[in-house]
């Protein structure tokens, strides 16, 4: 195993260990926006991730959520690290035990290595590219349904939310007549992570970052799926819309996204 991706496992179990001493507390929220939250936890799984990372590498970039401070960061090609410290946090905030560290190392804006970690259920999802993908000591492959009509998604709905509402609606009823069901948990990462062990069949989602999805990228094809942008071109996580996979619905499931496409715009309201 790569150093870089055992460094990305511990950081992420020791964010997570750090995460679940301070949960179930009532917690300082502060608000980012109306309905995109912070909390004293966030920014110290952070801190600690970020230490880690310094101490043993210090030239390679660092992306981080709270750092970033929700700006969106130029791609950067060279060794670069991309961190959500806490992807869940409304679920966190409200005790609702599905959160997750998501860490991922990326070079020449490729993912090498990558740590999903859910504290709450102790599970770690965490891949290294040509290595496979694992849940613990598990390989994990994607989900064998071949039509989306037995397939079952999960899809998030982003911070701008209220203010496009009708439009995040109208892909949400979509997919939930094209698909056997359609969920929404919260959390990005493990969205993805569940997609990798083929909990999922699929997932989508407007304007996520690069530290929500880098992870779930690797760990998704690591498994043998598929992550595409919403119109099938190669998935950069700097741009903002994500499509993954277990690979065998995603023409059909890029197919009704190309019939949403073309009733808004083509822009699919960007
Ligand atoms: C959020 C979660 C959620 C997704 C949002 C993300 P955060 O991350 O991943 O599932 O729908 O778009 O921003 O803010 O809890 O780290
Ligand atoms: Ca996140
Ligand atoms: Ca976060």
């Amino acid at each position: 195993m790569l150093e870089r991706t055992r460094l990305a496992i511990d950081l992420a179990r020791e964010a997570g260990a750090f995460i679940r001493e301070h949960s179930g507390k009532r917690r300082n929220v502060e608000y980012k926006s109306a309905v995109d939250l912070v909390t004293e936890v966030d920014r110290g799984s952070e801190a600690l991730i970020i230490e880690g990372i310094r101490r043993a590498f210090p030239n390679d970039a660092i992306v981080a959520e709270e750092e970033s401070a929700g700006s969106r960061p130029a791609s950067p090609t060279g060794p670069c690290w991309c961190i959500d410290p806490l992807d869940g946090t409304i679920n966190f905030v409200h005790g609702l035990p599905h959160f997750a560290v998501s860490i991922a190392y990326l070079d020449g804006g490729r993912p090498v290595s990558a740590a999903v970690y859910d504290p709450s259920k102790d599970e770690m999802f965490h891949a290294e590219r040509g290595g496979g993908a694992f849940a613990g000591e598990q390989q994990l492959e994607v989900s064998a349904v071949h039509d989306v009509d037995k397939a079952l998604l999960v899809t998030g709905f982003p911070y701008d939310r209220r203010e496009h509402a009708a439009l995040y609606l109208e892909y949400f009823r979509e997919f939930m007549c094209a698909a056997q069901d359609l969920r929404r948990y919260g959390s990005a990462s493990l969205d993805m992570a569940y997609v990798a062990a083929g909990r999922f069949d699929g997932f989508f989602e407007w304007k996520l970052h690069p530290w929500d999805t880098a992870a779930g990228w690797l760990l998704v094809e690591e498994a043998g799926g598929r992550v595409t942008d919403f119109d099938g071109s190669a998935y950069d996580p700097w741009l903002p819309r994500v499509l993954a996979s277990n690979g065998a619905i995603h023409d059909q499931a890029l197919a009704v996204l190309a019939g949403l496409a073309a009733a808004n715009g083509e822009t699919h309201g960007r």
